[in-house]
């Protein structure tokens, strides 16, 4: 990750939401209607090419993608049911927000205020894009920081997050980090907001029980390094990733493929990446 520069992987999963609201319309699973606007030239352009034909290109860019593309927008749903469910009762911090718009998108759900925490770079540059929109009327904080020049708990406790059960978003980030940082940030998570907490991230499998797909895997870090400028370095297998959650204190760790996030969803339609899942972490 260049520190000095927006992140280009949270442009990227802004353009997935952009074209998931452009190919699905009104059954889109996040109408996330502000995504378009965090696009540069290079990916206004793409976005451009790649809405024309929907059905055929919804279809089309997930198999490019190797179904990235519809795990990115399950994921994002996934979350959302959360953030639904659980933001009117507790405040919703994200870690590593990137060009994330639910503090607009589902303000009508928080009721205690929302925390997001990222790079001086990406935020400044969230913040400009956004600055004509009306925020929410309970709160929302944009805090600058380098989840790998201070610790979590530094960071809370410097910009006086409330120290209340809370709802944590870390969505595409665990994979950019190592284990230590995994370990520290559900630990910090769970030691400073207290029992009631939920974590909620994806994580990134190393490996799979399929040999072909392990070799196409051992690329990905390359190949993350070589476009963006941002290696994948953290991965587990599920067992692997319970055993962490549970050594940094959860009290339950579940986790869902994406097959099960369609489930979950009630949708039957979609093809998503089966080398990533989604963990939900309670304290
Ligand atoms: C793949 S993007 C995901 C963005 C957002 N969560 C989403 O899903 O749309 C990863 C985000 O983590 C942020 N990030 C990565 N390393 C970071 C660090 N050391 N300190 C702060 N933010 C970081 C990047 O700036 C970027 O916004």
């Amino acid at each position: 990750m260049l520190e000095n520069t927006p992140s280009r992987t949270a442009e990227l999963v802004a353009l997935m939401r952009a074209l998931e609201n452009s190919y699905y319309g009104e059954k889109s699973l996040l109408k996330d209607k502000y995504a378009a606007r965090f696009l540069s030239d290079f990916y206004m352009t793409l976005f451009n090419r790649l809405s024309v034909l929907p059905d055929f290109m919804a279809f089309f860019v997930n198999i490019g993608s190797i179904g990235v593309f519809d795990f990115i927008n399950l994921r994002h749903a996934f979350m959302d049911a959360y953030v639904k469910k659980y933001a009117p009762d507790l405040p919703l911090v994200l870690l590593g927000a990137g060009y994330d718009s639910r503090a607009l998108r589902l303000a009508e759900y928080i009721k205690h205020g929302v925390w997001e925490f990222d790079f001086p770079a990406t935020q400044r540059r969230k913040k400009f894009y956004l600055r004509n929109e009306q925020l929410p009327a309970t709160g929302l904080h944009y805090c600058e920081v380098d989840f790998m020049k201070e610790s979590l708990q530094e960071i809370f406790e410097k910009l006086g997050t409330p120290r209340t059960p809370t709802i944590v978003i870390w969505e595409g980030v665990s994979m950019y980090v190592s284990e230590e940082i995994v370990r520290s940030t559900l630990t910090t998570c769970g030691k400073f907001f207290g029992p009631g907490t939920i974590v909620l991230f994806d994580y990134w499998h190393r490996t799979t029980e399929q040999p072909v797909r392990n070799l196409a895997m051992a690329f990905t870090p390359f190949l993350m390094e070589l476009v963006y400028n941002e290696r994948f370095t953290f991965g587990a297998g599920l067992d692997e990733m319970r055993k962490i959650a549970l050594e940094c204190g959860a009290k339950k760790f579940s986790s869902f493929s994406g097959k099960q996030m369609m489930a979950k969803l009630s949708l039957t339609s979609r093809l998503p990446f089966t080398s990533a899942a989604m963990a939900v972490v309670e304290f």
